[in-house]
């Protein structure tokens, strides 16, 4: 199969690519505007065609499609915080960029799309657990334009008979990940005896799901998946963000000194929790269970340094400046 992957060169959208030129020898091409967030060196170790443009460009979108088979768009957005002090680049991406690509896989007459959503467009829930049929409930800027793209996905199924599927995973987390999100700043600040800022009272729960995980539930929909369904894929194991990093700290050997209450994000959601049941009838399996998982990915960040060091220093340093209101270490 040859596939264009868009944001490819993401944290999630690396992680597949990976695994799908390792494990099923497919060829791919990856699209990616190359976003502060996105990085050539996140697929150095992989053969695969990389053309840098953006998602609602539509000129940029017919070159990279030429002879590709499915779309799997993970491109995107993807930062709650930013979204709330810069919504327009959410919604420039996250839902004209969408209806950009499935414009193009309707001309191109493409065998399947897979978009990569999340459980935020649920919204948060207290007890239970989110399925396919929950109403889109979505608090955040960011969940919000991510939800008005799957309508969009949807919409063209209906009206077009475009073979599309979504996929609605939660909380990712391993390596590769910009350490804007908790773990991965946790850990990188904890290795660099900085404060560890955590939000509110600490007992926002996430349900959090190793990205090699994902991806091969992503991979399950993307070849199993019927057309125009909408998959959950969620986490073994939740966990409010205090344990999170009372275990990080744990595994780096540092103290709980570094904890420094911050104030609350504006509409913060308090749980998320994704029921699998439709993607395990599937045949998926989450491998990982969170414990492990964490290790692992605190070893990932302890190992590669020349990894996020550029990240440390560059972009990131003035965002994290900006939204803490102090420098890093
Ligand atoms: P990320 O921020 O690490 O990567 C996003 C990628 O998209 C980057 O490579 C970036 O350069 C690229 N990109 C951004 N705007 C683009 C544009 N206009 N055109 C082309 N490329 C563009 O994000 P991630 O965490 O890897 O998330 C990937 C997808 O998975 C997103 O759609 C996100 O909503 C979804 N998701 C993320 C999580 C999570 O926990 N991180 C959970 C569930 C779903
Ligand atoms: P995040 O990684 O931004 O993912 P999302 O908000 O999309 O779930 O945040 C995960 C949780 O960690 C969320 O409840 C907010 C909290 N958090 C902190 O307490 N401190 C931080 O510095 C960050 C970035 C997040």
């Amino acid at each position: 199969m040859k596939l264009l992957v868009c944001g490819g060169a993401g944290f999630i959208g690396s992680n597949f690519v990976r695994h799908r030129v390792r494990d099923h020898g497919d060829e791919v091409v990856v699209l990616d505007k190359l976003t502060y967030a996105g990085r050539r060196e996140n697929l150095q170790d992989l053969d695969v065609e990389l053309v840098h443009g953006a998602i609602e460009d539509p000129d940029a979108v017919a070159q990279a499609i030429a002879g590709c088979d499915a779309i799997v768009n993970f491109a995107a957005e993807t930062h709650v915080d930013r979204s709330i002090h810069g919504p327009k680049d959410f919604v420039d991406t996250n839902v004209t960029g969408t209806l950009t690509l499935l414009e193009a896989a309707r001309e191109h007459a493409l065998a399947r799309y897979v978009q990569i959503s999340t459980d935020e467009v649920y919204g948060s829930i207290e007890e239970g657990s989110f399925t396919e049929e929950s109403p889109l409930q979505p608090s955040s800027p960011y969940s919000a334009s991510k939800a008005g793209g799957d309508l969009l996905v949807s919409s063209y199924t209906h009206t077009h008979g475009l073979e599309t599927v979504i996929c609605r995973g939660s909380n990712n987390y391993g390596p590769y990940q910009y350490p804007e999100k908790l773990i991965p700043l946790m850990v990188l600040n904890a290795l660099h005896g900085d404060r560890l800022p955590v939000y509110g009272d600490g007992m926002n729960v996430r349900n959090w799901l190793y990205v090699e995980d994902f991806a091969r539930g992503i991979s399950h929909a993307l070849t199993h998946g019927a057309p125009g369904e909408v998959y959950n894929v969620g986490g073994p194991d939740e966990a409010p963000n205090l344990e999170v990093v009372r275990t990080i700290i744990e595994l780096t050997g540092t103290d709980e000194s570094l904890i420094e209450w911050v104030t609350d994000r504006p509409g913060h959601d308090r749980r998320y929790s994704l029921g699998s049941e439709k993607i395990r009838a599937l045949g998926w399996e989450a491998q990982v269970r969170f414990t492990d998982g964490l290790a692992r990915t605190v070893d990932w960040y302890r190992e590669n340094t020349w990894w996020w060091q550029p990240i440390r220093s560059g972009e990131y340093r003035a965002y994290y400046e900006r939204h803490y209101g102090r420098s890093l270490g």
